[in-house]
């Protein structure tokens, strides 16, 4: 049966993708930015409105006659951008929760899904390379490394305090590296696995490409089409505490680049700068919970990931040549 459905932050990388298989699956999909990239390919909504969800008015005109809300909208970034902005960070995005959760119950709508990340998992826990998957009680007691998890991990108990005091259901995941074709991949906002793909998609054969930090810091990598699979499934459980998606194949930041380096089949050298940002030194997921509660696991290995992700970036790039 058709739902009607909100997928904020559509404009965005995870929110594009999501609306687009929640349309295909043949639901009602209001999309809702504050603005539009050019590269998502369309058709992928069937009503597409843009709003500053910062404002409460808008909140409300956005989750009218809706019953299931996806909350994607956020003020974000890659490693580069959360340790440069912090207040904007933390007001836009709170801003952004607490109205949508307030216009969320006075629009009396069915279920609240909202995007929480691994940056809410504390520095304490993330200090080494070879670090084990971070569960999902790991979080406390809380310490994240940035102003972005708190706010995160802020708003995962305001849905917790709306689902107490205003029986709002609410579906919390805490996705960890999402990538995938469609995603930013320039400007500052980036993230790593774009950001790489980028530079060796744009250096001379041979060449070589810049890495932030030593190349050692490791991390996990989930695929979009993955991510939105699993997210669909966790909306549509019964579960309502936190829960992690993403991988838990661990590997250094080299290990990626040479991953991309491989696909591109160009000769590149890695140059390493350690006065950029790296974060925490080493982050990798458990998905023991999600695998208990939906039977989710990611199927899409890294290299073919990344094949999918670097030949876009790839063909963006020339497009503008
Ligand atoms: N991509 C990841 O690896 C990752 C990891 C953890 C958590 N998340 C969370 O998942 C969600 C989606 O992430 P993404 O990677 O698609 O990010 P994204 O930046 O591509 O998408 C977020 C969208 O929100 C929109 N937005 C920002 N401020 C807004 C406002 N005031 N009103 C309306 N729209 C506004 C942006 O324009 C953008 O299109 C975010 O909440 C993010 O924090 C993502």
């Amino acid at each position: 049966m058709e739902k009607r459905i909100l997928v904020t932050g559509a404009g965005g990388f995870i929110g594009s993708h999501l609306a687009r298989e929640l349309y295909k699956q043949g639901n009602f999909v209001r999309v809702v930015d504050i603005k539009w990239d050019g590269y998502i390919e369309e058709p992928y909504y069937s009503e597409k409105l843009t709003l500053d969800l910062r404002e409460y008015k808008n909140c409300l005109e956005a989750t009218k006659n809706i019953d299931y809300v996806y909350n994607l909208a956020a003020n974000m970034g890659g490693i580069g951008f959360i340790t440069t902005v912090g207040a904007d960070v933390m007001h836009d995005n709170v801003l952004i929760n607490a109205n949508m959760l307030q216009a969320s119950v006075e629009n009396k709508i069915k279920r609240f899904f909202f995007s929480s990340s691994a940056c809410v998992y504390p520095t304490y826990r993330q200090e080494n390379p070879d670090v084990p998957g971070l569960k999902e009680e790991d979080a406390y007691p809380a310490d994240p490394d940035n102003f972005y998890g708190w706010e995160k991990l802020y708003t995962e108990k305001m849905c917790e305090a709306y689902k107490k005091d205003y029986g709002l259901d609410v579906r919390i995941v805490r996705y960890h590296n999402i990538y995938g074709p469609e995603g930013t991949y320039e400007g500052g906002r980036e993230k790593a696995p774009a950001a790489l793909c980028r530079k060796i998609a744009q250096a001379q054969n041979p060449g070589v490409i810049d890495i932030w930090g030593d190349g050692k810091q490791t991390r996990s990598f989930c695929y979009i089409d993955d991510c939105v699979r699993g997210t669909i499934m966790l909306m549509e459980s019964d579960y309502d505490k936190p829960l992690n998606i993403g991988s838990d194949r661990l590997v250094t930041i080299d290990e990626l680049a040479d991953i991309i380096i491989k696909i591109s089949g160009k000769k590149i050298d890695k140059k390493h700068d350690t006065s950029k940002p790296q974060g925490v030194r080493g982050r990798n997921a458990d998905l023991t919970l999600v695998k208990k509660i939906l039977g989710w696991e990611p199927k899409i290995s890294l290299e073919e990931g990344l094949k999918k992700t670097y030949r876009w970036i790839e063909a963006q790039l020339k497009k503008k040549d």
